[in-house]
């Protein structure tokens, strides 16, 4: 009897060209993060860092947006899109940040600080964004709780994130929420410490949501556009990522004689500086989700309405 194929009838066998055609008629925008497939980030309208997504979002003026990334960001469109479509080829596509601060918990934790300022990483759901006064991203959160200066702040949902901002801004006394980024904690600073001796000419670059012991040996701490923009404008030859090696496909275009060496992880034998929900996403379920326009990300409008102030307040903010 014959094997069944596992080839796939339905899909065109220029899934690029394909993808493209279907943008046009379905008068779509393709908006991509850094930790996406190389061939994702090649297709898209957009490729950024989380603060130059949602600003992207804000000013989209088609009637589709498909969102390559994960859930939060795709729920950040449609909070400031609630008229156009948006949707994400794996709607599985989350964030250990996000699944790790639930509504109902970080609710009552915010109640224990009456009077606190809640400032929320973009990097939460719907639900947590509208228990919050501010939203931030990697890029502009230490000038965001410095906008707060002298007011109790409860910072959620990344401790890792939250005590680099409490450096930066000179403050000691943030409210943490105890989560943590499956990829960036995963980065081993003992590790990274014996490659900096076998590379002494590299410089590290690293995301602020590493652990602060890895944190503590990076020459440069950023968002990941500031990482790449670091990465292509350095002096060094030779350096050393601590991020999800999406970011290494656009270092590699603008600066391709650059060494990028990927810092280490605790467990070599897996894969674990890929974030396994950004990875989720591929050029087939993008095809699919443009043809069928669905996995829709929806929020519910109570929830929607109340996420947007903080969010906006976040883009006047930056
Ligand atoms: P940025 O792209 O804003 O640096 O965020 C990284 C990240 O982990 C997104 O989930
Ligand atoms: Fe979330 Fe970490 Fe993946 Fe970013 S890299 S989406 S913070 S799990």
């Amino acid at each position: 009897m014959a094997e069944p194929s596992l080839s796939r009838p339905d899909l065109p066998d220029d899934l690029e060209d394909a993808i493209v055609a279907l943008k046009e008629e379905r008068n779509a925008v393709i908006l991509c993060h850094y930790y996406q497939d190389d061939e994702l980030q090649d297709l898209a309208d957009v490729v950024g860092d989380s603060l130059a997504l949602a600003r992207a979002a804000q000013q989209v003026d088609r009637d589709v947006i498909a969102f390559c990334g994960v859930h939060f960001m795709a729920e950040t469109a449609k909070i400031l899109n609630p008229e156009r479509t948006v949707v994400i080829p794996d709607l599985e596509a989350g964030c250990s940040l996000a699944d790790g601060c639930p509504a109902d918990e970080f609710e009552a934790f915010v109640k224990q600080h009456p009077g606190a300022t809640v400032i929320s990483y973009i990097n939460c759901s719907a639900a947590v964004k509208a228990l919050s006064d501010v939203i931030c991203t990697s890029s502009n959160a230490a000038k965001i709780v410095q906008h707060f200066e002298g007011q109790p702040i409860v910072f959620a949902p990344d401790r890792h994130l939250g005590r680099w901002v409490s450096k930066q801004a000179g403050r000691d006394d943030l409210v943490l929420w105890p989560g943590t980024c499956v990829v960036h904690e995963q980065f081993s600073a003992r590790e990274l410490a014996k490659l900096k001796v076998r590379h002494p000419e590299a410089e590290v670059l690293a995301h602020p949501e590493c652990d602060e012991a890895v944190l503590d040996q990076a020459d440069f701490i950023a968002s990941t556009t500031g990482i790449i923009t670091r990465a292509v404008e350095s002096p060094a030859g030779t350096l050393i990522i601590a991020t999800e090696d999406g970011v290494f496909h656009q270092i590699a275009q603008r600066a391709p004689e650059k060494e990028l060496i990927q810092a280490p992880g605790t467990d070599e034998s897996c894969a674990c500086n890929r974030c396994p929900y950004m990875r989720l996403n591929t050029l087939e379920k993008l095809y699919l989700c443009l043809r069928d326009l669905r996995p829709e990300v929806t929020v519910p409008d109570d929830v929607r309405v109340k996420a947007l102030r903080p969010i906006e307040r976040m883009l006047e903010l930056s």
